[in-house]
């Protein structure tokens, strides 16, 4: 089975194409970076807008890579939610005329479980395993024991990973969006050379928070009084104290489920810092981790296709009332 899959949950317009036999055929993104990098954040407007330019160029560029057309194409899988809902729609009406016009089945998918399986397109895992979706609008433990069973283990009560390391480019001045660039920089940083605080909450806790970091490095950079800042450092030590509690928080959760194997995705599970401490860490307690490559982390609509392949190959199609949603439908 063929699949076109499209994605337009948040800033980037993606299509791809993923065949049972041959694997993945394209994956073509179109970023929306230069328009909302003006206002350091993504402006839910501009962003329709934007995804409206774009999903007929990237998706005719999806099929023409994959040399599909309307004959080759099996089914349609497309983002409905959770994600801004005008951007979802966009790319939701999109698919689903497609769908009517090439009388093709068409899949709802869920964004975070497209994320969580977004591995299988480069290894296999057994399950059950632990998912870290780490990303701009997510932070959140999973149990995943199977491809219809995923049980949400808890997530974060304000920012997101992505959104703090964001929001801490911005405070330093290193443009939007910053968490490459925090990545960059804290390489060259000593990450112990300023103490930023970690929430831990409740022990035991699977939540997450990471407000306070966002104001604590706020407040010293407002204290420092003008004296120059080891930039470097500065986003080393920032950077160290949100892998600290990514990694304590994901093994920790991984022993009390009694799971050994722990994957992650989403946007900042690009970040190095991260990728090396998991796995390090992991290894110290007989935890193997799964890491997508960097491309697969961020949004893309190859992970869309694929999970579109498998629900539509178990006959899982959405029915004409398949609309988008905001929220994410995992019970806290
Ligand atoms: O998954 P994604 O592309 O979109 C969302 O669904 O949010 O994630 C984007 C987020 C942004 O906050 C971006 O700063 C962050 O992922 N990000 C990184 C890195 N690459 C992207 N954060 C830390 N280190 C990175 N290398
Ligand atoms: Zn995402």
């Amino acid at each position: 089975m063929r699949v076109l899959g499209i994605e337009s949950s948040c800033d980037d317009t993606a299509a791809a194409v993923y065949d049972s036999s041959a694997g993945l055929l394209s994956n073509v993104v179109s970023s929306q970076v230069p328009v909302h990098a003006l206002y350091g954040g993504v402006v839910p407007e501009l962003a329709s807008r934007e995804h409206i330019r774009s999903v007929v160029p990237v998706v005719e560029r999806a099929l023409s890579e994959a040399r599909s057309g309307r004959e080759e194409i099996d089914g349609i899988a497309v983002t409905a939610g959770p994600g801004l809902i005008g951007s979802l729609l966009v790319g939701l009406c999109f698919a689903k005329s497609l769908a009517y016009a090439w009388e093709k089945p068409i899949y709802g998918a869920d964004h975070l479980e497209a994320h969580i399986f977004s591995i299988f397109l480069e290894q296999a895992v057994a399950f059950p395993f632990l998912a870290l979706l780490v990303s701009g609008g997510h932070t959140s433990l999973f149990r995943v024991s199977g491809w219809d069973d995923v049980r949400f283990l808890g997530g974060t009560l304000d920012d997101a990973a992505g959104e703090a390391f964001d929001k801490a480019a911005k405070f330093l001045g290193l443009g939007y969006p910053g968490g490459a660039v925090i990545d960059r920089l804290a390489r060259a940083g000593n990450p112990g050379r300023f103490a930023f605080p970690r929430a831990w909450l409740a022990p035991g806790s699977a939540d997450f928070s990471f407000s306070g970091l966002k104001t604590a490095l706020r407040t010293f950079l407002a204290t420092r009084d003008g004296r120059a800042l080891p930039v470097e450092d500065a986003a080393a030590s920032f950077e160290e104290a949100v892998v600290d509690v990514l990694v304590g928080k994901t093994v920790e959760a991984a022993r009390r489920e009694g799971v050994a194997r722990v994957v992650l995705a989403g946007g900042v599970s690009a970040n190095s810092r991260l990728r090396v401490r998991v796995e390090e860490e992991g290894r110290g307690a007989g935890i193997e981790t799964y890491l997508p490559s960097r491309a697969l982390c961020t949004d893309n609509a190859a992970m869309v296709a694929f999970l579109g392949e498998r629900r539509l190959s178990d006959g899982r199609s959405s029915g004409p009332d398949l609309n988008a949603y905001a929220a994410s439908r995992f019970p806290r």
